[in-house]
């Protein structure tokens, strides 16, 4: 198990959000015509009612752009002038080039380097991370943060286990140098415990175990999870990752306006809610509308919570995410 401090250096802020979200809504009821389920068990379970699906022929770099865009014209700032673009996903539209390739051509990004980060459902955070330390350092100045997930194209359909679980969307944000420091990421916390691998995981696709008409048979490219021990992890990888985050900032959570979790589980969110001393109304929660969307879940909910209003100036605002790998990871953002 490996665990990183966040280096210090010149301020850096999240200067503007975005999110797009698929038009097509796979609800529980739909769900209940594909496996043996029903929508009392999923609400129940999970909390979530309802999920988004990718049209078809939309790949994960078409969801990553739109969130960009929308992300950029918050920041004021055009995809010509970026300097860095990280594509945090498990569900890249090819296995090489990166993800970030096909947006940063999408955006017209030429004078930006990019590439993705495959940390599940933390890797919008250690995207964040990333970002933050080459522009605290003076490497760059300024970079889009993307996370991005077309999930449908590798659950199995027939698992009950996992099909009610995910869904597909995108959230961004770009960051920059921040002279004035408004929305200045104060601290973050990073984690990965490698002994876990097999609790979730795609176990076929990659070199260990490549695509034959047999492994594709056994389904063996789609998401597989033991869920029990899953839930287990991440309520005490995220409350401790949480807890540190916020010690580095050197605060106590008392001094936490909103907390905007990972987006997996409503019983995950309410037992860490709980054993961080916060009420319900200061934890942003989407799920039911979306289900998990991995490295995208904690970027939507962000927007979401920026847009909606549910962020306010001065704030302090606790991101915590946890996923495969096992990985986890925290910030802690003053608006
Ligand atoms: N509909 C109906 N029944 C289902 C079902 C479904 N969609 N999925 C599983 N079941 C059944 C199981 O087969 C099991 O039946 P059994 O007792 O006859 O064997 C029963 O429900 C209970 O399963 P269990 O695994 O104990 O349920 P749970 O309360 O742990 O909830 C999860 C299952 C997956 C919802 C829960 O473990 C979870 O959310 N885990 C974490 C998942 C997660 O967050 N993953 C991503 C992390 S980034």
């Amino acid at each position: 198990m490996s665990e990183q401090a966040i280096v210090t250096g010149r301020p850096v802020s999240i200067s503007g959000t975005g999110s797009y979200l698929p038009e097509k809504v796979l609800t529980n009821h739909d769900l209940e015509k594909l496996v043996e389920t029903s929508d009392d068990w999923i609400t129940t379970r999970t909390g979530i009612k309802e999920r988004r699906i990718a049209a078809e022929g939309e790949c994960t770099s078409d969801m990553a752009t739109k969130a960009a865009l929308r992300a950029l014209e918050q920041a004021g700032i055009e995809g010509a002038d970026l300097n860095l673009i990280i594509v945090a996903t498990i569900t890249p539209d090819t296995l090489t080039p990166a993800t970030a390739c096909y947006v940063q051509r999408k955006l017209g990004a030429m004078k930006a380097v990019a590439f993705d980060v495959s940390a599940a459902c933390s890797g919008f955070l250690y995207a964040m991370e990333i970002a933050h330390s080459c522009i605290a350092t003076g490497a760059f100045d300024n970079a889009l943060i993307i996370g991005a997930e077309k999930l449908s194209a590798f659950i199995n359909w027939q698992d009950r286990n996992t099909c009610v679980l995910f869904g597909d969307g995108s959230g961004a944000a770009v960051m920059r140098a921040s002279p004035n420091g408004h929305r200045r990421v104060l601290a973050s916390h990073l984690g990965t415990d490698g002994e876990q691998t097999e609790l979730l995981n795609i176990p076929g696709g990659g070199a260990a175990c490549p695509i034959t008409l047999d492994n594709v048979e056994r389904r063996l490219a789609t998401l597989a999870m033991q869920g029990r021990e899953v839930f287990k992890h991440a309520v005490t990888a995220m409350r401790q990752a949480a807890e540190l985050a916020i010690a580095k900032a050197g605060l106590t959570i008392a001094d936490i306006n909103l907390v905007i979790p990972h987006q997996a589980n409503l019983r995950i969110i309410q037992a860490i809610s709980e054993r961080l001393g916060v009420t319900e109304d200061q934890v942003f929660v989407n799920l039911h509308r979306y289900g998990n969307t991995s490295a995208a879940a904690v970027a939507i909910a962000l927007d979401e919570a920026n847009r909606s209003g549910a962020i306010k100036e001065n704030d302090r605002v606790l991101l915590i995410a946890f996923g495969a790998g096992l990985t986890w990871a925290s910030a802690v953002i003053e608006w």
